[in-house]
């Protein structure tokens, strides 16, 4: 069962005629959209600047033209393609007893128009099996703009093709846009825009909250939705690490990220080149931990720039949540 918890809307005090409520969606969206438009990065402790593509861009071109220069490019495609499945216990001390055993299906940065088919692997992947609950965590697309059409056709084959009891919960990550929310909570994800769920099971409560990207697109508005956490075990889906130490203080008891791609083309022993974090570094891939909260940044299960992966692979997580108290017994 789950119980939505909206964050609240502004209203008119009295001695004012009542007028529309301020509604925080579209409050976000306005922001959003203008960033988007005007190529505005915007950081925690970095504050707001222009970005400028094509600096980037001509590297990604120059390092693709070396790949197929020196023969790599196949290699590095045909490692992009083999995308694993991988189940991830995880213990914690005031898990709520009755979700001892829950399973979470974890897809993040599936860019899915840069590799043809991969929405059916991933199906393919999780054919057989059934999950409490999904989430997905940001980048559905390769370009940062243009039409999102084809890349919610996809991703709609991917979501009909699993099955989860509680459904599909999801945030945007730095690749996708405010135009993708509509069409996703039409396929029956339940974004969470600076917002939060409760799952409940008899007496017991879990709360699942979710942030805007923060990489490109931080607001102030993601630390308030990380308050909720206080009150219930929660799970925070953000769609970097970039987020840890304010998650943590506010009491998020499990962190789920991606964005890295674990570094995607790394030197041997997976020492990654680039981590493209401007914050938390060290949890460029894996389980880790900080102070009281657990979290797991994926490798992604798609790739990023080029479609080629060295020394790294592309996975889709099951975490398998696991209560040390029950564990004893
Ligand atoms: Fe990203």
């Amino acid at each position: 069962m789950v119980v939505s918890t909206q964050l609240p809307v502004a209203v008119p005090r009295s001695g004012f005629l009542p007028g529309p409520a301020i509604n925080a969606r579209q409050m976000w969206a306005n922001n959003r959209f203008w960033m988007e438009t005007q190529n505005l990065v915007t950081k925690r402790y970095g504050g707001k600047r222009k970005q400028h593509w094509y600096a980037l861009l001509l590297a990604v071109k120059a390092f693709e033209w070396g790949l197929k220069r020196c023969g790599q490019y196949e290699r590095g495609w045909r490692n992009a393609t083999r995308i694993v499945l991988r189940d991830v216990e995880l213990r914690f001390d005031r898990l709520p007893r009755a979700f001892d055993g829950f399973s979470v299906l974890h897809i993040t940065d599936p860019h899915l128009d840069g590799q043809p088919g991969i929405e059916d692997r991933i199906v393919e992947l999780c054919r057989g099996r059934e999950f409490d609950l999904c989430v997905l965590t940001g980048d559905y697309r390769t370009e940062l703009h243009g039409p999102i059409r084809a890349v919610m056709a996809s991703l709609e084959k991917v979501v009909r093709g699993i099955r989860s009891k509680e459904g599909f919960l999801g945030v945007l990550g730095n690749h996708d846009d405010c135009h993708m929310v509509a069409p996703m909570e039409e396929m029956g994800i339940r974004m969470l825009i600076n917002e939060s769920v409760v799952l409940t099971r008899g007496g017991d409560r879990l709360r699942v909250l979710g942030t805007d990207d923060v990489h490109y697109y931080y607001t102030d508005q993601s630390l308030h939705a990380l308050e909720a956490a206080r009150d219930d075990f929660s799970i925070a889906l953000v769609h970097s690490p970039e987020l840890f130490d304010a998650a943590a203080e506010a009491g998020v008891a499990l962190y789920l990220c991606g964005h890295t791609h674990g570094g995607q083309v790394c030197l041997p022993g997976g020492i990654p080149i680039i981590t493209h974090l401007n914050r938390g570094r060290r949890f460029v891939r894996g389980v880790w931990q900080h102070q009281g909260m657990r979290g797991v940044t994926h490798c992604g299960t798609g790739t990023s720039g080029i479609p080629v992966r060295f020394n790294t692979r592309g996975e889709i997580l099951v975490h398998h949540l696991r209560s040390k108290a029950a564990a004893q017994k």
